[in-house]
């Protein structure tokens, strides 16, 4: 028989009509004289019932569980009012089967597909039976019509949708690269790309003026909630274009993709700040702006102090910042956990005040402070009566922004303080060019390295890199990075000037991105882009913050894939082709 109706389809609308259906038997209840099999598909449920009187039919559905795939055709009927179920869409209606096939028969699964309590590492092992879940059947469909809004905004705004390479040069994104080993060039490689990067700028001089794509980017690099090694980009780059068109244009899309998919009216223009403004203000250049909590520099009212961690971080280049939190009183455990956090930031310690009902301060501070500067810091603070100040001193500020940023956000989680509800997005801008690592005793560029640097800063690149600031901007909502672009250089000679900056040297350069300076030679537009981490819009449009939920088959932790086991090892003939060797210490056959 023919599918008449996708399961959810069929409601009161089908009265009396006769229809088939087909999927997989949710759950089979057996009252003695009818039987009642609900089944699911994608769109959802519809129950079926089969009568005692109808022999055949009444045997045959007593051999069918769970999880078998059936078909069924048969009358639509009104239930009874008592058997009325609200929450389902076919709640009024039942299907009188006629007849029922048994398409596909189902063991037991290993778990439930409704329980919710089922290890993770389980569930990605059967991931087939877990996405069979109605979480992540929404979650998916959800994705597919966010990447059809994305694609009708940009279709209808002039841009192409164009494919790049996936077996191809390494593009530096500050990832480690996945290697493909090339069998005809024996000890050459392939790189996966951490994004097409180049490819869309050599778009650009080849005229295409806007492009896109919807594409995997390849990066080994440690996972988080939010990270996965192969993940999807909303690429896009532009030509003749200036920050705020693109800024602009990105406004629209995002405004489109809410309204479609949330129904929900995002008010443009985002608000912006600059990297610094992100740092002083809140710790991160991803700051969540969902909730106050403002860092504020207290340096100036305690720098002449007699507390030697105050003197010594602030004359050692370093500040002294605070946090206060509106109305809670901690336990003294719960200040000593937050303490703790913040340690794992780097920060020595923090020091607290208290502000008693009364007003007064408890604080240890009393020691080393006279009253009027503890009421210049509570002023500073906007600190009332039952406020609670967490103040971090360091000579690195580095350390104060993480620890201080990153604690705002553990409070805020940890008591609540989020509505869950609010979408705050938020513009970074003008991010340093560059990043100076001790490490490695170089600099390192701070988005990639074919940023611009911002024009009035141009003349610093020789005498202090590390003052320049890059046309770069990035995409924040609600403490996450959504995305990230810049406008890029197009002149061989400032381009050659940054790779020089990098440390890269004349071979290195030519070797990895000749390609790249010779199309500069050729006529470029100026031009600019974003990407977006689409997976990361898909899970903060789901009101999520784990980016597995919106992948169909995601890695874990340690980067393998608990369905395939991939990676895995391979035949020693593939290898011999290659001309790789695989070192005993890692040989584990
Ligand atoms: P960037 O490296 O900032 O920029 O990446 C763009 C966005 O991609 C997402 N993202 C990730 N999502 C999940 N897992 C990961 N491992 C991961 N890494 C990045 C983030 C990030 O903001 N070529 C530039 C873009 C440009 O300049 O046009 C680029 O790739 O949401």
């Amino acid at each position: 028989m023919k599918r008449t109706n996708m399961c959810a389809d069929v409601t009161e609308k089908y009265l009396g009509q006769v229809v088939t259906v087909k999927g997989w038997v949710h759950k089979r209840r057996n009252l003695g004289q009818l039987i009642f099999i609900s089944l699911r598909d994608h769109t959802g449920l519809v129950q079926i019932v089969i009568n005692q009187n109808n022999e055949n039919l009444f045997e045959l559905a007593q051999n069918i569980h769970s999880e078998f795939v059936i078909e069924a055709t048969g009358k639509v009927i009104a239930r009874t009012d008592a058997n009325i179920n609200p929450e389902m869409i076919t709640g009024k209606i039942e299907i009188q089967a006629e007849d029922l096939k048994i398409l596909s028969q189902a063991q037991v699964p290993p778990f439930q597909i409704l329980d919710e309590g089922v290890k993770e590492d389980l569930r990605l092992k059967y991931r087939y039976l877990d996405l069979r879940r109605p979480k992540l059947q929404k979650n998916l469909i959800l994705r597919h019509k966010t990447a059809q809004s994305i694609r009708e905004f940009l279709n209808e705004n002039g841009f192409l949708e164009i494919e790049t390479p996936v077996l191809t040069k390494s593009t530096p994104e500050g990832a480690r690269d996945y290697l493909v080993p090339s069998r005809i060039h024996p000890g050459e490689f392939y790189a996966l790309p951490q994004s097409p990067q180049l490819f869309k700028q050599l778009l650009m001089v080849s005229g295409f003026d806007r492009y896109y794509q919807i594409v995997k980017c390849f990066r080994d690099e440690d996972l988080r909630a939010d990270r996965q090694p192969e993940f999807t980009q909303v690429d896009m780059e532009l030509s003749f274009m200036d920050i705020d068109d693109i800024i602009s244009i990105n406004e629209s899309l995002l405004k489109k993709v809410f309204k479609d998919i949330l129904n929900m009216e995002i008010e443009t223009p985002f608000m912006r700040l600059t990297y610094k403004q992100a740092m002083e203000r809140f710790g991160s250049d991803k700051p969540d702006l969902r909730f106050e909590m403002e860092l504020k520099n207290i340096s100036d009212i305690i720098k002449d102090s007699s507390f030697e961690i105050f003197n010594n971080a602030i004359k050692n280049g370093g500040s002294v910042r605070a946090i206060n939190v509106k109305n809670i009183n901690f336990s003294r455990r719960q200040i000593d956990s937050l303490i703790e956090f913040a340690k794992n930031y780097k920060a020595k310690s923090l020091i607290t005040i208290a502000i008693n009902s009364d007003g007064s301060f408890k604080t240890s501070l009393t020691k080393f402070l006279d009253e009027e500067q503890l009421n210049e810091i509570a002023l500073r603070m906007h600190a009332e009566p039952n406020d609670f100040i967490f103040i971090c001193a360091d000579e690195s500020n580095k350390i104060v922004f993480d620890a201080l940023g990153n604690l705002r956000c553990h409070i805020a989680k940890k008591f609540n303080l989020i509505d869950s509800n609010l979408y705050k997005f938020l513009w970074v801008t003008e991010f340093p060019m560059f990043e100076w690592s001790a490490e490695d005793n170089r600099y390192f560029a701070m988005h990639h390295p074919f940023t611009a640097p911002m024009d009035e800063d141009v003349y610093l690149l020789d005498s202090q890199p590390d003052k320049v600031r890059a046309k770069a901007y990035d995409i924040v909502l609600n403490g996450f990075e959504l995305g990230g672009g810049s406008l890029r250089i197009y002149q061989q000679d400032l381009q050659k000037k940054i790779f020089d900056l990098l440390s890269l040297s004349e071979n290195d350069i030519n070797e990895r991105f000749g390609f790249l300076l010779e199309a500069f030679k050729y006529g470029v537009p100026p031009h600019g882009g974003l990407a977006y981490g689409f997976d990361r819009l898909v899970m903060l449009l789901l009101g999520d913050d784990y980016i597995r939920d919106v992948i169909a088959f995601p890695k874990v932790k340690d980067a393998s894939c608990p369905l395939t086991n991939a990676p895995s090892l391979v035949y020693k003939e593939q290898l011999d082709e290659l001309g790789i060797k695989i070192s005993e210490d890692n040989n584990n056959d």
